[in-house]
């Protein structure tokens, strides 16, 4: 498949050229692009002059032979650039590397580095006085940059965030074959020049969205191959402590689950496991890790996540009813069953009554013949995906808690979606 050429006119710069900045500066030189760049380590300047990459990365030894990347001044390289990627460290403190058990407390990135390169970069653009596209790459907590860095910016900075999905080692075929690019503008103007760049280096799927949505897909993306890590290596410590058992046959088989498994479904945020599989399976299993006497009993977490993400949408429905009545919708485990075991609606509803909480629930796939609440405004909660509960007929004066954020606004009735933060 032939590519686009690339944008002649299009001239890269990297702020930061380490472990990461380096190597794929390098990659986008080698497609082609006039790459410019700075960085105030001295073993920058070293690995440019000596040849000889620090880091083993496949596929770098031969870009940096041949590179011509000059390392300027960062005046110089926002004058010379239309895109600024921004690829600083934002370390971690070495009690939260993963190296050391855990420690009780939690900590945030540093982002000092990050944060004093960015206010030197929004500057120089101001000083240079044409509008420049600032890419900041660096790995972020969600809300990091609003908080951080938006506000060092002057009108003359085009702020995008373009994390990328790119391992050490393999951080050249990574970046140039990813899966998708991801970029987040408040502007999606903004990433024009950012989408004309990827799509002549092979034009792999862009998602485009928020800055805060990227920050936490980028996040999200590593703690998922993390979570898929530890059910792995659940299954093996089983698999050891079990006779017959063998954790390569185990994990083969769920492999070619593509459906269910390995696949989009179950995907999406809503309400907790149900039926009459999962939940119990879960607990059954919980209750293996411990005749096993397992390391860890990921199962119990499993379960206990269920619970407490129940817990706090019962939470929620006692902020939201305000002397309302408060009716469960759907009661069944899955839209337009009539099956209600292992139901994680039944779940919210028990939550609710132990906290003294006078719930009604209904479900016309259950209860078909009895009577819709009604007559009055109610704190409703959408316990279950039914269709019909997206266009209810919600009484004027209502709220609409909805996990499933399906449900229409409408005028006269608050229809509060739960996953989407408030701005
Ligand atoms: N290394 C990876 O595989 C990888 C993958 C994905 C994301 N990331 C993220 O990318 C960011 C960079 O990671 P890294 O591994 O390349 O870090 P690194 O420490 O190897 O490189 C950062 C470079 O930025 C330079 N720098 C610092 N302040 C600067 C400034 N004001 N101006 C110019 N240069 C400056 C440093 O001197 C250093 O060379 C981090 O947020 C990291 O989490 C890294």
């Amino acid at each position: 498949m032939s590519r686009p050429l690339p944008t002649q006119a299009m001239r890269i710069g990297f702020v930061g050229l380490g472990k990461l900045g380096l190597p794929i500066a390098m990659a986008v030189e080698a497609r082609g692009y006039e790459v410019v760049g700075c960085d105030p380590d001295p073993a920058v300047a070293r690995t440019l002059q000596t040849r000889t990459m620090v880091h083993r990365e496949e596929g770098a030894q031969p870009l940096l032979d041949e590179t011509g990347i000059e390392l300027l001044s960062l005046d110089e390289v926002v004058r010379r650039s239309d895109l600024v990627f921004v690829t600083i460290q934002t370390p971690h403190d070495p009690r939260f590397e993963g190296v050391t058990p855990l420690p009780a407390e939690r900590r945030d990135f540093d982002y000092t580095r990050l944060i004093a390169g960015m206010r030197d970069v929004a500057a120089a653009v101001e000083r240079h006085g044409v509008p420049r596209v600032v890419v900041v790459v660096s790995t972020v907590l969600p809300g990091t940059l609003r908080r951080d860095i938006v506000p060092l910016l002057g009108p003359l900075s085009r702020l995008c965030y373009n994390p990328f999905f790119i391992a050490m080692g393999t951080a050249i075929a990574d970046f140039l074959h990813p899966e998708f690019v991801l970029l987040g503008a408040d502007d999606e103007a903004h990433t024009e020049p950012l989408r004309a760049l990827y799509a002549s280096l092979g034009g792999a799927p862009v998602v485009a969205t928020s800055i805060e949505n990227a920050e936490l897909i980028k996040v999200l993306y590593n703690t998922f191959v993390s979570t898929k890590i530890a059910f792995a290596n659940t299954a093996m410590e089983i698999c050891h402590r079990v006779p017959g058992a063998d954790v390569d046959t185990v994990l083969s088989a769920l492999k070619l689950g593509t459906k269910r498994v390995i696949s989009d479904r179950y995907l999406s945020g809503g309400m907790g496991d149900g039926g009459a599989c999962h939940p119990r399976d879960n607990i059954a299993l919980s209750h293996l890790s411990r005749s096993l006497g397992l390391s860890f009993d990921w199962f119990e977490s499993v379960m206990l996540q269920r619970e407490r993400q129940t817990a706090w949408l019962a939470d929620l429905v006692q902020a939201h009813a305000h002397g309302r009545d408060v009716v469960v919708l759907g009661r069944s485990f899955k839209p337009e069953s009539d099956i209600e075991t292992g139901s994680p609606a039944r779940l919210l509803c028990h939550l609710l009554e132990q906290r003294g909480v006078h719930v009604t629930s209904w479900d016309p796939q259950i209860d078909p013949a009895a009577s819709r609440p009604a007559g009055r405004p109610f704190c409703y909660f959408v316990g279950t995906r039914h269709e019909a509960f997206r266009s209810f007929g919600y009484e004027p004066g209502s709220v609409v808690l909805d996990p499933f954020r399906y449900v229409p606004q409408q005028p006269g009735v608050d229809v509060v979606p739960i996953g989407v933060g408030a701005s």
